[in-house]
C-alpha cells in the first residue's frame, strides 16, 4: 500500500481519494467534529473502484466501515464527536437486483447484496444499529440515537408495512467527556414560547440538490451537529463528502472543513458549490 507523507491542515480542504487512505494521512486529533453519511449497503453503484457499499456480505461492509471510523477516531480531538447517518434496507430474497420504484426513483439500483445469514426475505436488515453496535465494540461511546423524521418522505409502492419516513443519526464520542454546546442547539418550547433542551427526534424535510444522483444531507440536519460539537475556527470533517453539504454548513457557521470524496465528478460538484474552494482541491492517489 502506498504510504502518504503526513499532511498538515492549513485551512478548509477537499481531498479527492479513498476515505481510508486520506484519513491515514491526516494528523491525529486535528478535527473537533465529524458529520457524515457513508454509502448505504447494497443501495447504489457509484461506478467507481474502491467505493464503499457493494461488499458481498454485511459483515464485510460493517468491518470496512468500522476500520474507516477507527481512523476517524484517531483524527478526532479527545473531546470530539462523530455524527453518523446511515440508511437501512430490506433483504432482497436473493432477487439480485431491484427495479426502479416509479414513485421513488432514487431507490432504483443495479445491484443488490444477497440476504445476510440468519435473515429471511423481506426482513428489515437493521444496518444502522448493527453499525452502531460495531462502533461501540470498537471503543466509541454511543451517546444518542437521533431519529431524523422526514415530514415530506417520499411514498413507496408497498401495502404491507408502514412507509418508512425516518432515518437515524447516531452521536458517538471518542471519550466519556466531550464538547457539547447545549445552549447552541436549544429548540423552541411547546407553544412556541421560550426554548427547551433539544430532543432526540428532529423534523427535517429532505431536500434534493440538483445534479447529485444520491441522497444529499439537508443543511438543517447538519447545522445542529456542527453547532453542538464544534466552535468557530474548528475543523469539521466529512469523509464521504458527496455534494459537500457539510462543507457548506461549516462555511456558513465559520468553521473550517475537511472533505474526502472518491468520485472526481462529485469532487467537482462540491468544489463549485463551495465558494473560494477551487484553488484548494488536493488530489491524492486512489486505492481501495
Ligand atoms: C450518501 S453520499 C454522501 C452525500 C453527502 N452527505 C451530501 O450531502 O452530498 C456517499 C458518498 O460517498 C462517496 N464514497 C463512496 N465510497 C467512498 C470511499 N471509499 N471514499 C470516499 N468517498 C466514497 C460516494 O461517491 C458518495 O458521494
Amino acid at each position: 500500500m502506498e504510504v502518504m507523507p503526513p499532511l498538515r491542515l492549513a485551512g478548509s480542504t477537499l481531498f479527492e481519494g479513498h476515505a481510508l487512505s486520506v484519513l491515514q494521512s491526516l494528523p491525529s486529533e486535528s478535527v473537533r467534529c465529524v458529520v457524515t453519511s457513508p454509502p448505504y449497503w447494497g443501495l447504489r453503484d457509484y461506478g467507481i473502484e474502491g467505493q464503499i457499499g457493494l461488499e458481498p456480505t454485511l459483515p464485510q461492509f460493517l468491518n470496512r466501515l468500522t476500520r474507516i471510523f477507527s481512523e476517524v477516531k484517531r483524527v478526532l480531538t479527545v473531546d470530539g464527536t462523530l455524527w453518523l447517518n446511515i440508511g437501512d434496507s430490506y433483504t432482497s430474497g436473493n432477487r439480485g437486483y431491484r427495479a426502479t420504484d416509479k414513485k421513488n426513483p432514487a431507490r432504483a439500483m443495479g445491484t443488490r447484496p444477497p440476504t445476510p445469514d440468519g435473515l429471511k426475505p423481506k426482513d428489515l436488515i437493521g444496518v444502522p444499529w448493527r453499525l452502531a453496535f460495531a462502533l461501540q465494540d470498537d471503543g466509541w461511546f454511543l451517546r444518542s440515537d437521533v431519529v431524523w423524521n422526514k415530514p415530506n418522505a417520499m411514498p413507496e409502492s408497498v401495502k404491507d408495512r408502514p412507509i418508512r419516513s425516518h432515518e437515524y443519526l447516531f452521536m458517538l464520542t471518542k471519550s466519556e467527556r466531550y464538547y457539547y454546546d447545549h445552549d447552541a442547539v436549544k429548540e423552541p418550547a411547546d407553544g412556541g414560547v421560550g426554548k427547551r433542551s433539544r430532543r432526540s427526534v428532529w423534523n427535517v424535510n429532505t431536500k434534493a440538490f440538483s445534479g447529485a444522483h444520491f441522497a444529499t444531507f439537508p443543511p438543517e440536519l447538519i447545522r445542529p451537529c456542527v453547532l453542538a460539537s464544534s466552535e468557530p475556527g474548528d475543523f469539521v470533517l466529512d469523509p464521504f463528502f458527496g455534494s459537500g453539504t457539510v462543507g457548506l454548513v461549516s462555511q456558513q457557521e465559520n468553521r473550517q472543513y475537511v472533505g474526502i470524496e472518491l468520485n472526481p465528478d462529485y469532487v467537482q460538484m462540491a468544489a463549485s458549490r463551495l465558494q473560494g474552494l477551487r484553488s484548494n482541491v488536493l488530489r491524492l492517489a486512489v486505492y481501495g
